[in-house]
């Protein structure tokens, strides 16, 4: 388990892929200390019940849904929900600190509006707060194929200083099930916040 204490925004939009949302929560919530904000939008509550099979209505129920299992003893990280729409909310401040933000997934919307300094909703305003302030940024877009637009949208973000991550796990580990395949991704993302994990086997290459 990590030592210090994380402070994160962490935000799920619409993009396909809950699964990564969820590992990536549950990873966090039983190995990191520390306490998130979190936001959710309305499209990722749809994905998520289209790809999870649930019947989500609201921010809470995601967080609950995504945490299911993990007895409360054994959590050592709390979340604060945060209103999508709330753009006062002070993770859309820079004077907030955090240890930077985790977009899982982000949907190619979510990232043309950060690309572009178009802060419409809270995900997007609390993604242009971390990259002017020059914090961490971790954004894990899933489409295929790739339109023009998205790749100069990443190029874009990638030059202001946020990090694309796409939800393209290995199978060099051999996953057996969907979940090894969410662990992954939720294992590089901990990886580019220096957090030691064991998510998966590491493959360190041969002689
Ligand atoms: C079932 C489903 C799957 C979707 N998959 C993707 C996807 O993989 N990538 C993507 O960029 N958008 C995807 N979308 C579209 C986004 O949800 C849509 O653009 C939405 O407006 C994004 O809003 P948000 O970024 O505010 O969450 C999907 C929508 C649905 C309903």
């Amino acid at each position: 388990m990590s030592q210090r204490e994380y402070k994160f925004v962490i935000a799920a939009s619409g993009a396909s892929g809950a699964i990564y949302g969820r590992e990536l929560l549950r990873a966090i919530a039983s190995s990191v200390p520390g306490e998130s904000s979190l936001i959710v939008s309305a499209a990722a509550l749809r994905v998520y019940n289209q790809e999870l099979k649930g019947t989500l209505r609201t921010p809470e129920e995601y967080l609950d849904a995504n945490l299911n299992g993990i007895a409360s003893d054994k959590r050592v990280h709390s979340f604060r929900i945060l209103d999508h729409a709330d753009i006062g909310a002070k993770a859309a401040s820079g004077s907030t600190p955090s240890d930077g933000m985790i977009i899982c997934p982000c949907s190619m919307k979510t990232l043309a509006g950060i690309a572009h300094g178009y802060t419409s909703n809270l995900i997007e305003r609390a993604a242009d707060v971390c990259l002017k302030e020059r914090r961490r940024l971790v954004v894990v877009p899933r489409e295929t194929p790739y339109s023009l637009i998205h790749l100069r949208n990443m190029t874009q973000l990638t030059e202001a200083g946020g990090i694309v991550l796409p939800g393209s796990p290995g199978f060099y580990q051999n996953p057996r099930t969907l979940d090894d395949l969410g662990r992954f991704i939720a294992g590089r993302i901990l990886s580019l916040f220096d957090i030691h994990h064991s998510l998966y086997e590491g493959w360190e290459g041969e002689d």
